[in-house]
């Protein structure tokens, strides 16, 4: 990526201390009483989960279930695919109307992000609205686009999905224990779910303390599963303000509630402010899952979980049109913000 330009360099507020603070007290959290028939020890982790999405809104989970070797295979397939020239990538390359694919100009609050990105959508075709405006009804179907090489990504980014896609449906049933709500309260809302893989790949950066892989940014999905190598560079708003880095555990995954789950909740659980260094001598790989609703989904409070001392705080919306959106901002450094859920706000 050569010289820094401009485009790349964080307003004074945002840029990283390069000596940071370790997520001491980081939640995590093992998984292996899904596996087995213990009553009480699957009761243990509902309320260790309710209170790492609390407390805060993120957690690392061991004894997921997801096979090493899947991950593996897709870390591996991922640094074949980054290592090819830019001719080579910019073949797969996401345009305004082909939305998958590959891209080095992600603007993260109309800053641009020290990384670039393959993105993979699970279930083939994906479903969008075409455009925000809420009276085109006009829905588009989306295809991932498939490099050369590495020729096998296809067939891993399929298998790591299906494994993913069952450990956030276990997750969600954790959540919703968790809120007091029956275990499949919201697997209905992820039937036809629009969720993708991202790929991403942050190099090694001449000038880390101006610049972002991950500007500051909270996931506008339902729910997040990301795997980081054991270079690091997440770091996570911990609720007092401070931004803490997430030591890399092996094989762990690191799991963060979306904005949706706020919503959903009423506010119980917050969406969390998180963003990724870059350092200057090692280059860095990551595979964010974002678990996502069918478009047409009308994101409101659940019933269940308000009423009159405790009213919903959030006006509904529809999801497709939100991501549709969103992506348009991603694309541009446009001078305005763009949407959060904070636009959906009742206010008290
Ligand atoms: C993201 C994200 C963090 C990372 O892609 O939304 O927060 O460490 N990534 O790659
Ligand atoms: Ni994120």
């Amino acid at each position: 990526m050569g010289k820094v330009d401009p485009a790349f360099i964080q307003e004074p507020e945002h840029r990283p201390r390069i000596s940071y603070i370790e997520g001491e007290g980081f939640p995590l959290i093992d998984l292996s009483p899904l596996h087995s028939n213990n009553v009480s020890a699957v009761e243990g982790l509902v309320k260790e989960v309710g209170k790492a999405c609390k407390e805060w809104g993120f957690f690392q989970v061991i004894n997921h279930g997801v096979p090493l070797e899947k991950r593996q295979k897709i870390d591996s397939d991922s640094r074949k695919f980054f290592e090819q020239s830019l001719e080579e990538k910019r073949k797969v390359r996401r345009t305004e109307k082909l939305v998958l694919g590959y891209y080095d100009t992600e603007h993260t609050k109309n800053v641009r992000d020290w990384k670039e990105v393959f993105d993979i959508a699970v279930e083939e075709p994906a479903l969008i609205p075409a455009s925000p405006d809420p009276d085109d009804k006009e829905i588009t179907e989306l295809y991932n686009q498939w490099p050369e090489y590495p020729p096998e990504l296809r067939e891993t980014c399929q298998d790591y999905g299906q494994e993913i896609v069952k450990l956030a449906r276990k997750l969600f049933e954790l959540i919703a224990l968790s809120l007091g709500l029956p275990a499949d309260r919201f697997h209905s809302f992820f039937k036809d779910h629009n969720s993708y893989i991202r790929l991403n790949h942050y190099p090694p950066c001449p000038t880390p303390e101006l610049a972002l892989g991950v500007g500051p940014h909270k996931d506008g999905g339902a729910l997040t599963i990301l795997a980081q190598d054991d270079v690091g560079g997440l770091e996570v708003k911990r609720k007092d303000g401070e931004w803490v880095w997430v030591k890399p555990t092996p094989d762990a995954y690191i799991v963060n509630v979306g904005d949706i789950i706020q919503v959903w909740s009423n506010d119980k659980y917050e969406s969390v402010e998180h963003r990724a260094m870059v350092n200057s001598e090692k280059e860095r790989f990551s595979v964010p899952f974002f678990f996502n609703p069918a478009h047409y989904t009308i994101i409101k409070p659940l019933e269940e979980l308000t009423n009159e001392q405790n009213p919903a705080k959030y006006r509904a919306y529809n999801w497709g049109k939100f991501t549709a959106s969103r992506r348009r901002s991603n694309f541009q450094k446009l001078n305005v913000e763009n949407l959060q859920i904070s636009h959906f706000r009742i206010s008290d």
